[in-house]
């Protein structure tokens, strides 16, 4: 059937706002709400088998990765190794025996990510996929598939297949904790809970885009934009950057909040929007001081947070977008989101053509 834009302007904007809904849709596939447990298909592995994960992806499906290794070593203490499809397929690293892989693309066609998937196979991992495509290469060559159910995504730049891949990365981190006993029911149930909660949140976010529509006159004009967070957080600010330039084509980059005093605070000047994505748990304080350190210099901090971290250091800010206090295990999922809307606002404000920015594909089937 053919795919409408519905009452949006572009396919990006309309799957930007679905998020709610296949987000929602994508957790009823793994999580259980009668029992509060997660529940997936017989695995061909045991988590207490494997020494570690190795997870491999490319774009956004990769900052993905970096979130899931976050999660699975902190909720399942399962080392995990991540890395970009086209640099690992070439590096001929050893892998452990009997080890399990895990491939995320939404397409399942990514050329780079189907080499190393091979790869793995030929050196006796056990494979596994999350894929927003169920009829793909990816998924005919994989032992296990993961459905994201994002539905089609028809904007080149990826953005509900993204959040469900972190729903669907954030389940499979929760039952392999689970299996390990590194968490309890009681955690398993907390965190899902958490989960549940992101989609009316998500639809909050949503509420408040014209905040983020008029941030967007700010950065429009902008030459370079950073991006920065922090531990779980530190990869939206990558996806977030990622975003930008694929759309709006302004130069911007995201980093590690502990990075900054080692290269990109150089650049900051009254003209550098800096995005500071930084909701309040464990590690806010930190980050909130390297938002200091860049509005003592001048610099014109975005900030993205809740009450809490608003409240904190807002006023440090030139611009803050509050977003709803959520349980830190799932702001990856919800921070996602306002960088969606920043980056496709500034592109509409420079007329770019959003769905099909230039020179990028979809799903790049060739090296
Ligand atoms: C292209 C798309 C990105 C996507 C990446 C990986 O670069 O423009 O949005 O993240 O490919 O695609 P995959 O289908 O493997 O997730």
């Amino acid at each position: 059937a053919m795919i409408g834009k519905g009452n949006h302007a572009h396919f990006m904007m309309k799957e930007i706002f679905e998020q709610p809904a296949v987000i929602g849709e994508t957790l009823n596939a793994y999580f259980n709400p009668a029992s509060r447990t997660i529940t997936i298909p017989n695995l061909p592995w045991d988590w207490n088998d494997l020494s570690r994960v190795t997870i491999i992806a490319c774009g956004s499906s990769y900052y993905a990765a970096m979130v899931a290794k976050y999660w699975f070593e902190q909720v399942a203490r399962l080392p995990v190794e991540i890395d970009i499809a086209s640099e690992f397929r070439y590096r001929e690293a050893p892998m452990p025996d009997g080890g399990m892989a895990l491939f995320i693309s939404q397409s399942g066609e990514t050329a780079d990510t189907l080499a190393a998937l091979r790869y793995c196979k030929q050196a006796g991992q056990h494979i596994a996929s999350i894929l927003n495509v169920s009829e793909s290469s990816m998924a005919r060559e994989s032992d296990i598939v993961f459905p994201t159910l994002a539905g089609p995504e028809i904007g080149v730049a990826s953005t509900k297949a993204f959040t469900c891949q972190l729903v669907t990365l954030a389940c499979l981190a929760i039952h392999a904790g689970v299996a390990r006993g590194a968490i309890d029911h009681a955690d398993e149930a907390r965190l899902s809970s958490a989960i549940t909660k992101v989609p009316e949140m998500a639809t909050e976010i949503l509420n408040n885009d014209a905040t983020i529509r008029a941030l967007a006159e700010n950065i429009h004009e902008a030459r370079d934009v950073l991006y920065i967070g922090r531990g779980l957080d530190y990869p939206i600010a990558l996806e977030g950057a990622l975003k930008l330039k694929e759309i709006s084509y302004i130069h911007a980059e995201g980093y590690a909040a502990g990075e900054l005093k080692h290269g990109p605070i150089a650049l900051v000047d009254k003209d550098v929007p800096i995005i500071v994505i930084a909701p309040s748990g464990a590690l806010f304080d930190k980050t909130a001081s390297n938002l200091q350190q860049v509005s003592a210099r001048g610099g014109r901090v975005i900030f993205l947070s809740d009450r809490d971290g608003i409240a904190a250091v807002g006023h440090d800010a030139s611009a803050v977008v509050e977003l709803p206090k959520a349980d830190p295990f799932v702001t990856p999922i919800l921070y996602a989101i306002p960088v969606q809307l920043l980056a496709y606002h500034v592109a509409i404000m420079k007329g770019t053509d959003v769905d099909q920015p230039r020179n990028l594909a979809k799903s790049v089937t060739v090296e």
